[in-house]
């Protein structure tokens, strides 16, 4: 069955980013000059995804108004002559069918999963995080529907992580099919380094069998009261095969401060607008530091 939708939770209280986040949604935390989400959203688009359900909150009004139509702003584009600016402004809002639904509390990741089961209905589909930008020549969902294609199974996107830093995501337990493809045997949820089974992290991305959802609604909370989608996947896992496919790509952690900072001088060193100007400062920099 084809993959056609995809779910981009973020509901988050984006904690780790205040107090840039206390009334800002972290994943409008700009990039250059674009949103996080709408990078997420154009590499979705990019993968053939047609419709999108963003998982929102309290306080994230504003992704909504960005994906929305500004008939105010673009009238007055339109006066000035201003055709090329009319056309970003207008290209956003019709990338893709946006839908939404609130997530009312935010009792984790596994939880704003389940508050999509009515919009995915019985299909396959994508999970995107709405603060994890991949940059890479083929969109990292597209290397992950490539891999369902082939396997019929759930897909987790992993990298391999410094082994200081495995007790900060979900870790799995793989054997080697092929290539970039690993079979996991097992998944644990933010391991102490002595427990992690590999340095292979979930990042961010992941094809998921609608039967993730009867799973979610048995999962009892876990760490910090949260409903954790890694516990979940475990038990997915006696069920049906999960794959992880190791994406090809730079994964950059925007609700994290170094992540964020990162991200914006790679992709600012990429952008046609402003990377030479942005060199020359670097390099002025670069004497100093
Ligand atoms: P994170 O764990 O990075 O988000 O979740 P957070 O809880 O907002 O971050 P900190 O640790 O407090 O800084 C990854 C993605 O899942 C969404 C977040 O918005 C983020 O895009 N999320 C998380 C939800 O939609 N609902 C939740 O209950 C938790």
């Amino acid at each position: 069955m084809k993959v056609k939708k995809a779910i981009i939770p973020a509901a988050g209280y984006g904690t780790r980013f205040l107090p840039a986040t206390k009334s800002m949604p972290k994943e409008m935390l700009t990039i250059v000059d674009k949103p996080a989400i709408q990078i997420i959203v154009e590499e979705a688009v990019a993968a053939g995804i047609e419709d999108i359900l963003i998982i929102t909150g309290r306080g994230k009004d504003m992704i909504q108004d960005h994906f929305d139509n500004t008939p105010e702003l673009e009238a007055v584009l339109e006066k000035q002559g201003k055709a090329e600016l009319l056309k970003i402004v207008q290209d956003v809002s019709n990338l893709a069918n946006v839908h939404y639904v609130r997530q009312k509390e935010a009792l984790g990741l596994g939880h704003a999963v389940l508050c999509a089961k009515t919009f995915v209905g019985n299909e396959p589909f994508v999970v995107m995080l709405g603060d994890d930008i991949v940059d890479s020549d083929i969109p990292c969902t597209k290397q992950l529907i490539d891999a369902f294609e082939t396997y019929q199974c759930s897909v987790v996107g992993v990298q391999p992580v410094d082994w200081s830093q495995v007790d900060k995501y979900g870790i799995v337990d793989v054997e080697e099919i092929k290539d970039r493809d690993l079979r996991v045997r097992g998944l644990v949820e933010k391991p102490a380094l002595e427990e992690a089974p590999s340095n292979y992290a979930i990042l961010g991305r992941y094809v998921l069998t609608p039967e993730i959802f009867d799973k979610l609604q048995n999962t009892k909370p876990g760490k910090n009261g949260e409903i954790q989608l890694t516990d979940a996947l475990r038990g997915l896992l006696e069920d049906q095969g999960i794959v992880a496919h190791n994406f090809e790509g730079t994964r950059y952690d925007t609700g994290d401060k170094l992540g964020y900072l990162k991200a914006t001088v790679e992709m600012g060193l990429r952008h046609s607008e402003v990377k030479d100007r942005f060199r020359d400062y670097l390099k002025t920099l670069g004497e100093s530091l």
